[in-house]
């Protein structure tokens, strides 16, 4: 699948199409809270930080010091850093942080972007505290039913078969010295209030998985959608992902 360049015109797309509300995310604020205590004087390591949706989410939700790393610099450009966010140029394998100096890491969509996946559970082992778990957010092969483009461009689906699996990414973080999985669990968000906003803010340029459709699925997944939301005019837009844990 073809790699998307994080380009000024991609990072204000993504920022449009693929950032979830805050109040969408209510699932996820209340899993992460139930299974790692983040409190006001901590920090988290957003790593692959995009346009930062998830470090001002940490920031709001828990109070903590969030560093935001991402290696494109549009990207890292429109991140609202502010006394709790701080945005570094960085990658996965090469965290620009001291030894032990997060006390959790955050990857938001980013395990199936990594070139060398043993290389950064390495790196995130070093860069994190002695048992300071890391925070997985992404769409696994064969557990993606819910997802809501799977549900709409099912040929979107086998773009997700070749991301790394969940046993392969807790085989590459138990490798690097993480120990155990302290939580598998697949949650909602709601992505837009209707189905028809939803299909509204789609930008296929954002999504490497609708990138890499022909034109005509790509057509024949929105019509499906755009059907499907004027028949349920008031259904919210709600997809699911897994959170993985590992300590
Ligand atoms: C799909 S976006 C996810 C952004 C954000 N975490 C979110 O959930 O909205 C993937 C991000 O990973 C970044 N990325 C790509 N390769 C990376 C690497 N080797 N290390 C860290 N981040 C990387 C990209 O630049 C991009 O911003």
């Amino acid at each position: 699948m073809p790699e998307i360049t994080y380009d000024a015109q991609t990072a204000a797309a993504y920022r449009t199409a693929r950032e979830i509300p805050l109040d969408g995310l209510t699932a996820w604020r209340e899993a992460i809270a139930e299974t790692v205590p983040l409190r006001a004087g901590m920090t988290v390591l957003d790593v692959g930080a995009g346009t930062g949706s998830f470090a001002t989410a940490f920031r709001t939700w828990f109070g903590v010091r969030v560093l935001a790393v991402e290696p494109a610099a549009a990207m890292r450009a429109v991140i609202p850093a502010d006394d709790a966010i701080e945005v570094l140029d960085g990658r996965a394998d090469a965290l620009p942080v001291p030894d032990a100096s997060a006390d959790a890491a955050w990857l938001g969509s980013v395990v199936h972007h990594l070139p060398d996946l043993a290389a950064a559970a390495r790196e995130l082992r070093r860069a994190l505290k002695p048992g300071a778990p890391v925070l997985i957010r992404n769409a696994f092969p064969g557990r993606y039913d819910r997802d809501l483009r799977v549900r709409y461009f099912p040929e979107t689906a086998s773009g997700i078969d070749a991301y790394p699996s969940i046993d392969e990414v807790t085989a590459a973080f138990t490798a690097a010295g993480f120990g155990r999985t302290r939580t598998l669990r697949s949650l909602p968000h709601e992505a837009a209030p209707t189905l028809t906003a939803f299909a509204e803010r789609l930008d296929r340029d954002t999504d490497s998985k609708l990138r890499a459709l022909p034109d005509h699925a790509y057509a024949r997944g929105l019509a499906h959608l755009r059907r499907a939301a004027a028949d349920h005019p008031d259904e919210p837009a709600v997809s699911w992902m897994d959170l993985l844990v590992l300590a």
